[in-house]
């Protein structure tokens, strides 16, 4: 007898991190939704037939339009990222407000789809945003709408992820399956994977930049590249950055693991902020990615990871590929729930939902 797949709508998409966990997790993604069309375009190629919808989620019409896709699907699960920029709680309960309304979108769409769960993923400083006035709020808002619903920050280095990211998690599910349960930890700081463990099969770049598609120049050199390669026979994204000598020269001056504090004195002068002139350590997980692309540094070359470095580390699998400008692309990769934690996170939902035995791999 044929599997029944459960569907996902991914709101705030982005190129899709979280959603590829779930797809690799047994998910059929319905319908990606953003409003960045380099983010969708990524998305596109790498989410297998799945929707991608360029709309404003602040908007009334875009829920229309996101019905009028699922069609008569039923959606099971509902995943979110939305922003957490010009937060506002005016006075007790007042979340309605204009500036919340982005966070208000995906209540409305839990509301109205009435799914069997629903994971939202945030930065870890929402929970503590106006005394944490924010976080009860949506949880009352959950709970009233007939929802069992927890949140948690949870660590993606504990889910294989050779990264330090933190991030909120609100989970939920309906009354009827009792509290949602968290995904167990499944590495400790002791077997962590580390930046050498991710990226150390791929070639330097020192001395050619690189094309966007290129052999690999060695076989993987540890289960986690073994992992991320998987059939994948083209490297993609592996393009460096053309540094100016000063570049160079400034950070060839810091350690492995170092950072501005490590330059003699007149260095680097013109960063001079905390994750300035950071050098990855090849035996650690490295910190969390962001969306900018100038202030952490390869353990070993002087250069900027590439695109692909950086996926690695969010665990990217090789055959992701990312598309438009390298600004762009570092904005995908810097904005995404890393797949390996989405992948965490849907089976815990499929748990929580009495959902696993059908979607064991
Ligand atoms: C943190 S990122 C989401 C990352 C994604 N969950 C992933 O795992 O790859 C937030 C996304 O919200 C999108 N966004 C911001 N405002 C929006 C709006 N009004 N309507 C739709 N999307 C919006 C941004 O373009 C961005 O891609």
């Amino acid at each position: 007898m044929e599997e029944e797949r459960l569907n996902a709508i991914d709101l705030f998409a982005g190129c899709g991190g979280l959603s590829k966990g779930f797809m690799d997790a047994g998910f059929d993604i319905i319908v990606g939704v953003d409003n960045d069309q380099a983010a969708l375009n990524t998305f596109v190629r790498n989410h297998n037939g799945a929707v991608a919808l360029n709309a404003d989620l602040s908007k009334q019409e875009t829920f229309d339009e996101i019905r009028r896709i699922a069609g008569d699907r039923k959606i099971d699960v509902i995943i979110a990222g939305p922003p957490c920029q010009g937060f506002s709680l005016t006075g007790p309960r007042n979340f309605d407000d204009e500036r919340n309304k982005l966070y208000l979108a995906v209540i409305r769409m839990v509301k109205d789809f009435q799914p069997e769960g629903f994971i939202i993923e945030n930065v870890p400083g929402m929970a503590t945003l106006y005394k944490g006035q924010i976080k009860e709020e949506i949880l009352r808002r959950f709970r009233k709408m007939g929802y069992n619903i927890d949140c948690k920050i949870l660590c993606a280095a504990d889910y294989g992820v050779p990264q330090m990211r933190k991030r909120l998690i609100f989970m939920g599910v309906k009354k009827k399956y009792g509290d949602p349960q968290f995904p167990e930890a499944e590495f400790t700081p002791e077997n962590y994977r580390t930046c050498r463990d991710a990226i150390s099969d791929l070639p330097s770049r020192e001395k050619e930049l690189g094309k966007e598609e290129d052999d690999y120049t060695s076989p993987p050199l540890t289960e986690y590249q073994e992992l991320m390669r998987g059939d994948c026979h083209i490297l993609y994204n592996h393009v460096a950055t053309n540094h100016t000598q000063m570049v160079k020269d400034t950070i060839a001056l810091v350690p492995e693991g170092g950072n501005y504090k490590d330059l003699p004195p007149g260095w680097g002068e013109s960063r001079k902020f905390n994750e300035a002139w950071t050098r990855y350590d090849g035996n650690k997980p490295s910190r969390t990615i962001d969306t900018g692309h100038r202030n952490h540094f390869h353990y070993q070359y002087n250069r900027v990871p590439t695109i692909r470095e950086n996926a690695r580390l969010q665990s990217f699998p090789d055959d992701f590929v990312f598309t438009g400008t390298r600004t762009q692309q570092n904005r995908q990769v810097g904005n995404a729930v890393p797949p390996l934690l989405g992948q965490a996170l849907a089976k815990a939902l499929l748990k929580s939902i009495g959902r696993e035995e059908e979607h064991a791999e």
